[in-house]
């Protein structure tokens, strides 16, 4: 196989660093695609913990080319803060990390707003905070700065003075906030275009000759399909195209094609921030799943909400995504659970629904459970009987293969059932 997406098939934090460092090993290249640094991606090595944002999870890698896509919203200093603390357990250069060019830049007045309209605005989402939904839109708007704008004094006063006299009347009469005035900003932000310089390149045309002379890609999606700005939970949301075709748009896949669309579910669900979620528990399993799992985000350090495997919404991710396979991780944490449940389909005003279409309004929908028997699994030996019902049952109700299943945070706590490179 050539080319390996790696996607989360939830709402996010279903473990996709772990497996992306995983896979990373048989990869040239590991590419991020959409989102910023909104994303905490975990890997455990030997007991060492690193938490990646945007610098995607082959960086620990040393023979790993590690490239950051035109889709992406970057920051500068949150760019550079990760950086020194990979350089403090492997050497990072402008030959082993790629920045396009052509990225969108987050700059102060983005984080600002985001901020302004979590605490003041009408509706709160429970963003991150980090400033990328304004990123997106001024990219979209057209008013967006480029990675390659930080470069040229000139442009970057330029782009940057696109749109500030609006956002100046927001903060100054709406939010009340001072903001620092464009020349601080553009200021501050080429002295990061400064350094970043020799990571900036044009990466599409990098993925295209790498792929060309038979390199293997894996593409790192952050957030969950349900967070997508279009097939997810809106408006709880994020805001780009976490799923499969970000993957086009984000970053180029000028090999045509993705040989294996792996889907990252944890065994069961959470979700951080607002918005519907029909499995939630908010009884003593839901604490126990919060607990044991440490179901606190990675980025923000808030808890996750908690709740049982929701299939209906894996079947629709499937579809939004095209996904081959499934990777379950954290089984580890329901093992010895007093209970163990699957959602196999909601009842919505007395109908069965077994897929979480976007017509369907997921605050009205009853989760139906199928009942297991509790498997007591160390993982060390071979699969209970329990266990392997379990992963059947999930197979034979999704109709694509568990083909990995995670029993730990470290990168060795996996199983490999399918060999993907
Ligand atoms: P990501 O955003 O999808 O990369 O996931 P996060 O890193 O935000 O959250 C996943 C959390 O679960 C991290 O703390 C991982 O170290 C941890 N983790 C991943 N897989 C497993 C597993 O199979 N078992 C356990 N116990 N922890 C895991
Ligand atoms: P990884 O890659 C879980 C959620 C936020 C909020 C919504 C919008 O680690 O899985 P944003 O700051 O993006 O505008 O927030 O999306 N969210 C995540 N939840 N994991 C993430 O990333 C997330 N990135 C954003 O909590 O509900
Ligand atoms: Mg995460």
């Amino acid at each position: 196989m050539k080319s390996v997406a790696i996607i989360g098939a939830q709402w996010g934090d279903e473990g996709k660093g772990k497996l992306t460092d995983l896979l990373a090993e048989k990869s040239d290249l590991v590419v991020r695609y959409q989102g910023g640094h909104n994303a905490g991606h975990t890997i455990w090595v030997n007991g060492q913990k690193t938490v990646l944002h945007v610098i995607p999870s082959g960086i620990l890698h040393k023979h790993c080319l590690s490239v950051i896509g035109h889709g992406v919203v970057l920051e500068p200093q949150n760019f550079f803060n990760e950086l020194k603390n990979i350089n403090s357990i492997t050497k990072v250069t402008p030959d082993n990390l790629k920045v396009s060019s052509s990225a969108t830049v987050i700059t102060s007045y983005h984080r600002l707003l985001d901020a302004a309209r979590e605490s003041q605005g009408p509706e709160k989402i429970g963003t991150t905070g980090k400033g990328i939904g304004p990123a997106y839109e001024d990219k979209v708007s057209r008013r967006g700065i480029k990675v390659k704008d930080l470069l040229d004094k000139d442009t970057l006063i330029r782009r940057l003075s696109s749109g500030f006299a609006e956002k100046a009347i927001l903060f100054k009469h709406l939010y009340q906030i001072d903001i620092p005035s464009i020349d601080e900003e553009v200021e501050r932000l080429y002295q990061y275009g400064i350094q970043m310089k020799d990571f900036v390149t044009d990466t599409f045309s990098l993925i295209d000759e790498s792929a060309r002379s038979g390199k293997k890609v894996l593409y790192e999606g952050a957030q969950g399909i349900l967070l997508d700005i279009d097939y997810g939970t809106y408006p709880y949301v994020t805001s780009s195209s976490t799923a499969m075709a970000g993957i086009f748009t984000g970053a180029g896949l000028p090999q045509g094609q993705l040989d294996e669309v792996i889907g990252v579910a944890k065994a069961y669900t959470t979700r951080v921030g607002e918005g519907p979620f029909p499995t939630e528990l908010f009884d003593e399993i839901g604490a126990t799943l919060q607990k044991k799992g440490n179901e606190i985000g990675a980025t923000t350090g808030r808890k996750r909400r908690c709740g049982w495997l929701d299939l209906p919404l894996l079947r629709y991710a499937i579809k939004c995504s095209k996904l081959t396979s499934v990777a379950l991780t954290k089984v580890d944490i329901l093992s010895g659970l007093p209970e163990l449940k699957v959602c196999y389909a909601y009842e919505i005003g007395g109908k069965v629904v077994d897929c979480a279409y976007p017509g369907i309004n997921l605050y009205q929908a009853k989760p139906l459970y199928r009942e297991f028997k509790s498997f007591e699994d160390d993982f060390t030996s071979a699969p209970s009987k329990e266990f392997n019902e379990y992963l059947e049952y999930i197979e034979s109700q999704l109709g694509i293969p568990v083909g990995i299943y995670a029993f730990g945070p470290d990168r060795n706590q996996i199983k490999m059932r399918t060999d993907f490179f």
